[in-house]
């Protein structure tokens, strides 16, 4: 077994050479050497190549590939292939196919077409595993255990019977008894009281609304029965290959919100998680930042590793827009920025046919003498100077709290507003401060907030006891805390906290609301020195200095910001959304308040400033999104350019520099 990860920024990809005909393996091996390429993640969707007919294994062909990388001194991050199940076996038992919310089969022909919970599946993908761990456990190119890919991207929420059955135990382990369940889920509401077990069923297409906690709890159940798999795959791992690092790969970006992550990080010894540009958000690179900062929390500080990324154009979105030159390096890096310590891309070559041939890779159609491969060439002389940043962490002194449950809940059927996003807040007070060059860990509220100078409460719809006391105690022990608009509103069952929002926070905050009064998108309410957007309500500040108010409206004259000193910190309360303008003039009051300073004074708009720290120095990432030249302070040494800066760095379009500082 080989080290990992190795005290190198270590590049790497998906590889699929079931794909290609024997002749271009060697040319792979070839190219990822000239590429500095020191890992693949092989065998993802291998599975009807390992194993074409029930029990009968075919693993000539992964010894030979296995082999060829090991003498070319790639190590192999080892699929256990067990993401897509082969034809022959959902055509022997289709009872493993996944069922939709209208009870519609997901039938074969794509990928992931199986159920979380099902006992046929979940056998035949353990036999795979257990096939490869034996076989791999002693080969020298392995370095680590991919476990299955992505799950949930295709097949959760599933429906199905078996789903119901698994349900119906979780719930029981959940509340041990029908009385419980029933106070938990409000059932005197619309005559939903159960009587015996046997009638729950999973939150199937309904009349109309389904119950919410229900909704809540199916959600939950579904990201545990996918955790329960990982599980089960990880034992027969840590049975018949003791000692080598397992992952999955995690997908923290925009539109997957399907897992609850915090519960699986204990299951993985490497974080690890995908990341996609989607081009239709309205600040792509705001979102990057954000899922770095996400997937850091997870990792609880420590280097983590993007496992997929693209080169240039994904297959996915309605225009799939090539990336500019040096896109590819400046990406990559952003990721470096926010703490990764290993890059990697999907995928080394790409597909002559199937759903993904138009998907970029390493290596194009045009073939390696290409611009693209040139500048992961390129990519790969700077990794090789990177090394000596491996294992330092990225620098944060704000936390923003983040947690999938309460998405979950704020997601949930029939709330005062359809249109509020829970992500929304966060990241918008995030890209604000990215902007002023201010990094934040982007952090579960059961993390430890002791070390933050200020914590952001973003929407947190659904906080339990525990979490609110968390954030109280933040506040009396020195931090500026921000709390936004419907935050606090429900507990653990997604039961509404009485007496005045925002329940949990009430207190803390000194305001009391009343009642809600939500703006649709296109909506804005004046207030004395801004205006806000996507919520108001009528704020009493009961025990509040008002900071600033509502100028137009029902609400005029009520408070819309107000701050409470508490012991040594501050705790503020924004009931509306403001614009980036007063938004950002309030981060700075903030961050004044609390002593923080961006990693570099006076950011150019554009201009993305991070600063990891290691036991050897420091290291500032400076990463220009813009078509302008700008010239930045820093001293030191640019490992990007492999040149010395004293006093001050001129950072050309599109150009990233790494400086060792001195
Ligand atoms: C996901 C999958 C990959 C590939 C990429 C394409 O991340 O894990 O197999 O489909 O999407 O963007
Ligand atoms: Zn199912």
């Amino acid at each position: 077994m080989r080290a990992w990860p190795t005290k190198t920024l270590s590049l790497g990809g998906d590889y699929n050479p079931e794909q290609w005909p024997r002749a271009v393996w060697d040319d792979d091996v070839t190219l990822m050497q000239r590429a500095n390429i020191s890992f693949v993640s092989l065998g993802i969707f291998s599975w009807s190549w390992l194993e074409p007919a029930k029990g009968e294994y075919e693993f000539e062909w992964l010894d030979t590939i296995m082999d060829k990388l090991h003498a070319g001194g790639i190590a192999v991050d080892l699929a256990t292939a067990t993401a897509t199940p082969p034809p022959w076996l959902s055509a022997a038992h289709p009872e493993i196919l996944p069922v939709d919310v209208l009870g519609h089969t997901l039938w074969p022909g794509s990928r992931q077409s199986w159920c979380p919970t099902s006992p046929v599946f979940r056998d035949y993908a353990l036999a795979l595993t257990r096939q490869l761990a034996a076989r791999y456990h002693e080969h020298p190119a392995l370095a680590m255990w991919h476990v299955s890919n992505e799950y949930a991207c295709h097949n959760l929420p599933c429906y199905c019977d078996e789903c119901a059955r698994h349900f119906r135990s979780w719930l029981r382990r959940r509340y041990e008894s029908l009385e419980r369940l029933n106070d938990a889920w409000g059932t005197a509401f619309w005559s939903q009281r159960y009587t015996a077990w046997e009638q729950i069923l999973p939150t199937r297409h309904s009349t109309t609304f389904n119950n919410p906690t229900q909704v809540l709890d199916y959600k939950r159940f579904s990201s545990d029965a996918l955790l329960d798999f990982m599980r089960a795959e990880r034992a027969v791992l840590d049975e018949l290959s003791p000692g080598v690092p397992v992952t999955t790969n995690f997908m923290t970006l925009d539109h997957f919100r399907h897992l609850d992550y915090n519960a699986w990080t204990p299951t993985v010894d490497v974080v690890s998680t995908d990341h996609y540009i989607v081009d239709a958000l309205e600040h792509p690179r705001s979102e990057l930042a954000f899922s770095g900062d996400v997937t850091r929390a997870l990792a609880g500080g420590a280097p983590w590793m993007l496992m997929e990324h693209s080169t240039s154009a994904v297959n996915w979105q309605p225009t799939n827009h090539a990336k500019a030159p040096g896109q590819t390096i400046r990406d990559a890096l952003a990721h470096v920025a926010r703490g990764a310590d290993a890059i990697a891309w999907f995928q080394w070559r790409q597909s002559r046919a199937g759903s993904e041939k138009f998907h970029s890779a390493v290596v194009p159609h045009a073939g390696p003498e290409t611009a693209r491969f040139r500048e992961v060439e390129q990519l790969g002389r700077i990794a090789g100077r990177l090394g000596e940043l491996v294992g330092s962490r990225v620098e944060a002194r704000v936390a923003i709290l983040h947690d999938y449950q309460a998405i979950w809940a704020s997601e949930g059927p029939c709330l005062p507003s359809s249109e509020l996003d829970a992500l929304e807040a966060a990241r918008t007070i995030h890209r604000l401060l990215h902007d002023r060059g201010v990094t934040a860990d982007v952090v579960h509220p059961g993390a430890d907030l002791s070390s933050y100078a200020v914590v952001v409460v973003p929407q947190l719809y659904l906080v339990t006891d525990e979490h609110a006391d968390a954030v109280s105690a933040a506040a009396s022990a020195g931090a500026q805390v921000l709390v936004t608009y419907f935050s606090g509103i429900s507990d653990e069952h997604d039961h509404v906290r009485l007496g005045g929002y925002p329940g949990a926070f009430r207190d803390l905050l000194g305001v009391r609301v009343e009642e809600f009064f939500p703006l649709g998108p296109v909506e804005t309410v004046a207030l004395t020195d801004g205006t806000g957007g996507w919520w108001s309500e009528d704020v009493q500040a009961t025990d509040a200095t008002v900071v600033e108010s509502y100028a137009a409206g029902p609400l005029v004259g009520r408070p819309a910001i107000t701050r409470r000193d508490v012991g040594t910190g501050s705790a503020w309360y924004l009931s509306t959304l403001p614009d980036d303008d007063r938004l950002g003039r309030l981060l700075d009051t903030l961050l004044a308040a609390a002593g923080v300073e961006p990693t570099v004074a006076g950011l150019p708009v554009g201009v993305e400033a991070t600063r990891r720290r290691g036991d050897d120095g420091s290291w500032l990432f400076l990463l220009n999104h813009t078509d302008l030249t700008h010239s930045l302070a820093a001293s030191g040494h640019d490992l990007v350019a492999d040149t010395a800066v004293a006093g001050s760095v001129e950072l050309a379009p599109g150009a990233v520099a790494v400086i060792r500082e001195t």
